[in-house]
């Protein structure tokens, strides 16, 4: 006869005392081995005896395993406990780092971008190591033109190339590669050999660019008169005087009403009552022959600012160099 009883209170006994998932785990092979081992005597058994003592055998077989599971999850449920302890982190703490700021110049680069993108302008970009001929000559820049001298441009040593001077060369790429009508914004870093409190060596500017049919000047003036509305969020006059850049005819120069003194004359606007902000005027004919454009059938305006101009004007800064300095304490006023 089987002593299943015998069995049961043995493997008891040694399941009280397992301390471990491993002498759990040895404990478990032992008593699979145990309950095969006693399946396999069934057949020495008289056959009328073989069915009662199959069933005990397996009731015993459930009993250890389900006992055996039961004591596995408890076990892992403790370990994962104790991991949890260690791993222990307050995400409440309040970390004293501080928090940066966009500096000014991306902050008004970005607004005007996003006001451009609003009525339908695409945003474009250039490289700054540009070709001579983008700069200069495809728009329209005669080869003894000033600008183009030592004293403007910083040339590099790589024959038919320099450092842009202007965004406008992006209006040559543009004019070269995209579909007409163009709408177009582009900002980024231009450099000229200049250095005063008013110019740095390496500065920002924003250009525009439209050609499309029958497009005027008083079309280029709306839409000139709504950014600059926008951007001082003042409702600022305008005044255009004639003025001249190679690659625009007629060309203009922009005065805004001094935003500080309302026009009355203070030191900033030297007494005049107006503060210049930038240049335009419509694509001359030249340059859209040069990109293979028909003049009697398209035709175009342009404008171009200096990003530290119109950020010194917004924010009230004295020197152009404050924005290359990096000093915390002015690049932390702007954070919002
Ligand atoms: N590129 C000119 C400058 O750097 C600005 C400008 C752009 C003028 C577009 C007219 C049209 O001064």
């Amino acid at each position: 006869m089987l002593n299943i009883d015998a069995l049961r209170s043995e493997f008891l006994g040694k399941l009280s005392s397992v301390k471990s998932l491993e002498e759990l785990k040895k404990l478990k092979s032992e008593y699979t081995s145990v309950i095969n081992n006693l399946l396999k005597t069934l057949k020495d058994l008289p056959p009328e005896d073989r069915p009662r003592a199959g069933s005990q055998i397996n009731q015993l077989k459930t009993f250890v395993l389900e006992s055996i599971d039961s004591l596995e999850s408890e076990f892992k449920k403790e370990s994962l406990e104790k991991q949890l302890q260690s791993n222990w982190q307050d995400m409440t703490l309040v970390l004293d780092s501080p928090i940066g700021a966009l500096h000014p110049i991306t902050l008004v680069k970005r607004k005007i971008l996003n006001y451009f993108r609003q009525i339908g302008f695409s945003v474009w970009s250039g490289p700054l190591l540009e070709r001579e001929d983008y700069n200069f000559d495809l728009l329209n820049v005669p080869k003894d033109h000033p600008a183009r001298d030592m004293q403007d441009t910083f040339y590099v040593n790589i024959q038919g190339y320099l450092l842009r001077t202007h965004t406008s060369c992006v209006q040559i790429r543009a004019l070269l590669s995209s579909p007409l009508p163009i709408y177009l914004v582009s900002a980024g870093r231009v450099f000229r050999r200049d250095d005063d409190p008013t110019h740095s060596p390496m500065f920002h500017q924003i250009e525009g660019l439209v050609v499309d049919k029958n497009l005027s000047f008083g079309q280029m003036r709306a839409v000139i008169e709504g950014f600059l509305k926008h951007f001082f969020e003042e409702d600022v006059n305008l005044r255009f005087r004639a003025s001249y850049f190679p690659f625009t005819e007629p060309s203009a120069e922009v005065d805004i009403s001094c935003i500080f003194c309302r026009g009355s004359g203070c030191s900033v606007c030297k007494n005049s009552g107006w503060l210049e902000v930038m240049g335009c005027g419509m694509v001359h004919p030249a340059v859209l022959r040069n990109c293979s454009i028909d003049p009697e059938v398209y035709n175009g305006f342009a404008f171009g600012a200096g990003l530290e101009r119109l950020a010194m004007l917004l924010y009230r800064i004295e020197n152009i160099k404050t924005f290359f300095e990096n000093d915390i304490r002015f690049l932390k006023q702007f954070n919002v």
